[in-house]
């Protein structure tokens, strides 16, 4: 936990620049990275960016996987999660266009999307570091309350609490929020990672953090509860998240 937000997302930037570096990816063996949105990682995408500038570090040889998506957004649409991604991070670093995986909010085929993604996934066959943030109601990308345990990749509806913490991003209007998603699932982030790295800053992820932490393990309504199930999960933070 750390005084700021700005010294918690400098933690994990760094953090994450070491992985990279000490893994030395190459092409035959890229480093997996799993990846989020929200206002959370911002952050850490900005110190990134300026690690990249200043020449630390490389995503060459980074493959990406996103969490999730808004069903029927575009990639052109600046609330989707592809602005978001190109927007923050990766129209401002080397990686290959090829080595970006995000969920296409506008396939046709919902199924063959989510299981080709489950996939893409088992080809690589570790994430090896998957970053994430914390719904205020604890989810997980799109996993809502009631998500289960082993829940893969799949069509998500977001529930009421969600669109509404999310409108913010749509003129405060809840009409605007898209009524559904694709998201990986809990056994999808739990089953596949090597480690999972949690950013939580500010006042309102209070109540979640306490319930991923000391809730009860594989609570259904708390999501994030299921990281209790995992053997290598780091969670950043800053004082007004860990309530200190
Ligand atoms: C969205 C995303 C989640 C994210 C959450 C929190 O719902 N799907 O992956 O963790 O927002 O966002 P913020 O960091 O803005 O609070």
């Amino acid at each position: 936990s750390f005084s700021s937000p700005e010294d918690a997302s400098n933690y994990l930037a760094e953090y994450v620049i070491a992985k990279i570096n000490g893994f030395a990816p190459t092409p035959e063996k890229p480093f997996v990275l799993g990846l989020p949105t929200g206002s959370s990682p911002e952050g850490v995408y900005a110190r990134l960016i300026q690690a990249y500038k200043e020449g630390r570090i490389s995503f060459k040889n980074v493959v990406t996987f996103n969490m999730d998506e808004y069903l029927g957004l575009p990639a052109t649409n600046d609330q989707s999660y592809h602005y978001f991604m190109y927007n923050k991070l990766f129209n401002h670093i080397d990686i290959p266009r090829q080595n970006i995986n995000i969920l296409n909010g506008l396939a046709k085929d919902v199924d063959a999307e989510c299981s080709n993604y489950e996939k893409k996934i088992k080809k690589y066959g570790r994430i090896h570091l998957f970053l994430g943030g914390l719904g205020p109601e604890g989810h997980l990308a799109f996993n809502e309350a009631g998500s289960t345990r082993d829940s893969k990749t799949r069509k998500v509806s977001l529930v009421e609490s969600t669109i509404i913490a999310n409108s913010r991003f749509f003129g405060n209007d809840n009409s605007k929020v898209p009524k559904f998603a694709l998201s990986v699932g809990i056994s999808t982030i739990l089953d596949n990672s090597d480690e999972i790295a949690l950013i939580v800053l500010g006042e309102g992820k209070k109540f979640a953090l306490e319930k991923t932490l000391h809730g009860t393990k594989n609570d259904a309504r708390f999501p994030s509860s299921y990281l209790q199930d995992h053997h290598n999960v780091l969670i950043v933070c800053d004082n007004a998240a860990a309530g200190l």
